[in-house]
């Protein structure tokens, strides 16, 4: 899945021959299920029409600050554009609007946008090969870096002049790729490991029988979608569940009982930054299996049950640089048992839930919850889904570690 997946791209065009390539641009966007807006320099419309941009890109283009429709002028709203955006792409650049963007000018609704926009901005340029090297380009090049706007540069070939040399924008699947890598490289976690349990665990009773709970294991899964979209390599321990996974990032190791739990955990545990246990361990387990299946002869049966090892626990008292998160399901004195596991575990923080939230806890698409640091702050949560929910927990994790 590609990182530029549900990201909102603002492609900028400016008036260079490249810009009949914008419509590959677009298209390959759309394909990796970007959102895309179009905004273009006036004269770009020479080279290609704003309505083969606004059929691939599904999205009104726009190239003036307001538009005439029969009696009524509507206002194209920069701001609100700039604002719109994940990131921004000028693609073709060409010399006369990268240097408009590297001095401030803003006399059409490209350079206004690019004025308004708080987003990454990347500029493919395209021009000439004299031009591409003049120490003016150049210097647009370096005010433009010296803002943190990235440069995607241009390539070796036929130019339209007929003159061979740079100048030619990047291919488009070159841009495309060129922006994946880079925000690949920034994300968050990136080179971060990640040791993650999700899901019940069952005790066998004999060979056919055993004690489970009703944990889905989506809360553990929604965590391991989200900590690979930071960049993070994870090791995913799960009990039996029918989540599915398919992210490279993730490698899944498939675990039944608490002991298979916890063997697995401390075999992982040593080479990762960061742990969340976010399994329904069971806390107790047959303390003999029977191994044939147990026929109904007595009226009653007892099953002596013995603890099962606190896999949390036991990892608190060996951590070293990992950052551990418990969770914590509560039904009463909530916040006082939360931060009582918090200290007793040796955690750095704890997620917790409370079973008198409606809509929080086991089985549900939601959760509602609070997290609770090693210095008791209290950070409280609206009921959201478990996937939103996911995101929240690994935004404090990297506030905390970073
Ligand atoms: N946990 C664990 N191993 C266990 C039991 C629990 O790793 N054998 C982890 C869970 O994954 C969760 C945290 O401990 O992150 C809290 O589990 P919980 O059962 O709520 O806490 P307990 O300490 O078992 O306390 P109690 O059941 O009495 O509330």
């Amino acid at each position: 899945m590609s990182v530029l997946r549900g990201k909102k791209i603002l492609l900028g065009i400016s008036a260079g021959i490249a810009a009949y390539k914008s419509a590959s641009l677009v298209r390959l966007f759309i394909k990796l299920g970007a959102e895309v807006k179009v905004v273009m320099t006036p004269a770009s419309k020479d080279f290609i029409t704003p309505l083969t941009l606004s059929t691939l890109s599904k999205n009104p283009v726009n190239s003036t600050f307001y538009e005439k429709e029969e009696e009524n002028e509507l206002w194209n709203n920069h701001v609100d554009l700039g604002l719109w955006a994940d990131l921004m792409l000028i693609a073709p650049a060409t010399a006369n609007t990268l240097s408009k963007m590297a001095n401030g000018t803003c006399n059409n609704l490209l350079l206004a946008t690019y004025l308004s926009a708080k987003c990454p901005v990347y500029f493919a340029p395209a021009m000439d090969l004299d031009m591409y090297i003049h120490p003016s380009t150049t210097k647009s090049f370096q005010t433009l870096q010296s803002f943190g706007n990235i440069l995607i540069p241009a390539t070796s070939g036929e130019l339209a002049s007929g003159l061979v040399g740079k100048g030619r924008m990047a291919e488009p699947q070159d841009i495309v790729t060129f922006i994946e890598n880079d925000i690949l490289e920034k994300l968050p976690l990136k080179g971060k490991k990640l040791l993650l349990t999700a899901g019940p665990t069952y005790e066998a009773i004999d060979p056919v029988r055993f004690i489970g709970n009703h944990s889905s294991g989506k809360m553990g899964f929604a965590l391991a979608e989200a900590a690979a979209n930071l960049g993070a390599e994870i090791y995913l321990i799960a009990g039996p569940t029918n989540q599915k996974i398919t992210n490279s990032l993730v490698h899944r190791i498939d675990v039944v009982s608490a002991e298979e739990m916890y063997t697995a955990a401390h075999t992982h545990f040593s080479k990762v930054d960061i742990a969340i246990l976010a399994a329904a361990v069971a806390d107790y387990k047959p303390k003999n299996i029977a191994t044939q299946k147990i026929k109904k002869k007595e009226a009653t049966l007892d099953i002596k049950l013995t603890p099962t090892k606190d896999i949390l626990a036991s990892l608190g008292e060996i951590k070293k640089q990992q950052f551990l998160v418990g969770f914590a399901l509560e039904t009463n004195n909530e916040i006082e048992n939360a931060k009582g596991k918090l200290k007793r575990k040796n955690l750095d923080a704890i997620v917790l839930n409370s079973l008198q939230d409606k809509g929080a806890g086991f089985a549900t698409d939601t959760n509602k919850i609070t997290i609770i640091d090693s210095d008791y702050n209290e950070k409280h949560f609206e009921l959201k889904s478990k996937v939103a929910v996911a995101k929240d927990i690994m935004d404090e994790i990297v506030l905390r570690i970073s």
